[in-house]
């Protein structure tokens, strides 16, 4: 059992029993990404033993960076096949172009995609470069292309600064589906440094919606450090 799935029925402690949403405190970041990085692994691998795909939902951004790293590490010295598993990521600058080495799609390769023996074909991440006309039917060609597998079996989440899940900024419909969003302005701020300046932030972004999100069998947010713990903190 993964140390994620051994905290899932904890004692009520007077800290725990107002919690809304269930949370797990870790020493540090890489004992919980590793526990999260074995919940993964064991997933795939139950649903090989059932002859299923496993359908991941992936996210950017620093926090599942060691997730990645874990997950990898699982693939090359444990064999962990990822033959089964389809992707959706969250989210995609938009507009960009896919080899750009800021957009998610690129972030994806790097971090993950590369180094595991994932097909290509399984690999579904929004496309920043739909053309302004197509992009409505291309968001929901998305959300059926989940629905049609059967859902998400899990998805992983960071958590922004202003409280966003993927592009989802606070004030997104809780019905809402994948579709062209605009970005905040502290959300833009925040990716200033990668992209050289706040002005060469794209305006805007292809999301998944908070409903595409909250219809995952499962869902894992991560939040490292104390810059997090307010939001987190309100969203419990
Ligand atoms: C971006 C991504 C989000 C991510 C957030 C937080 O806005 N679109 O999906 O959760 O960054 O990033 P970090 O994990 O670096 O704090």
């Amino acid at each position: 059992m993964s140390e994620l799935l051994k905290h899932l029925k904890p004692g009520i402690t007077q800290e725990t029993r107002l919690e809304k949403i269930h949370n797990v405190i870790f020493d540090n970041s890489k004992i919980g990404s590793k526990a999260v990085a074995r919940e993964i692994a064991d997933l795939i691998k139950y649903k090989q033993s059932k002859n299923q795909k496993c359908i991941l939902s992936l996210a950017t951004g620093s926090s599942p960076i060691i997730v990645y790293e874990e997950l990898i590490n699982i693939h090359k010295k444990e064999g962990l096949s990822f033959k089964n598993v389809i992707t959706f990521n969250l989210d995609e600058y938009f507009p960009i172009e896919k080899d750009d080495l800021l957009s998610y799609n690129h972030f994806m390769s790097y971090h993950l995609f590369d180094h595991i023996d994932i097909p290509k074909e399984n690999i579904n991440i929004p496309r920043g470069n739909v053309s302004s006309k197509d992009i409505y039917s291309y968001c929901n060609e998305y959300e059926k292309k989940i629905n049609n597998l059967g859902g998400l079996d899990f998805q992983l989440l960071g958590i922004g600064r202003t409280g966003h899940i993927g592009f989802n900024e606070p004030g997104s419909n809780k019905n809402s589906v994948t579709r062209l969003v605009s970005l905040d302005f502290i959300t833009k701020e925040d990716a200033a440094g990668d992209f050289n300046g706040i002005d060469n932030v794209p305006d805007k972004a292809i999301t998944m919606g908070v409903d595409t999100i909250m219809r995952a069998k499962r869902i894992v947010l991560l939040a490292w450090g104390h810059k997090k713990s307010e939001k987190v903190a309100k969203s419990i």
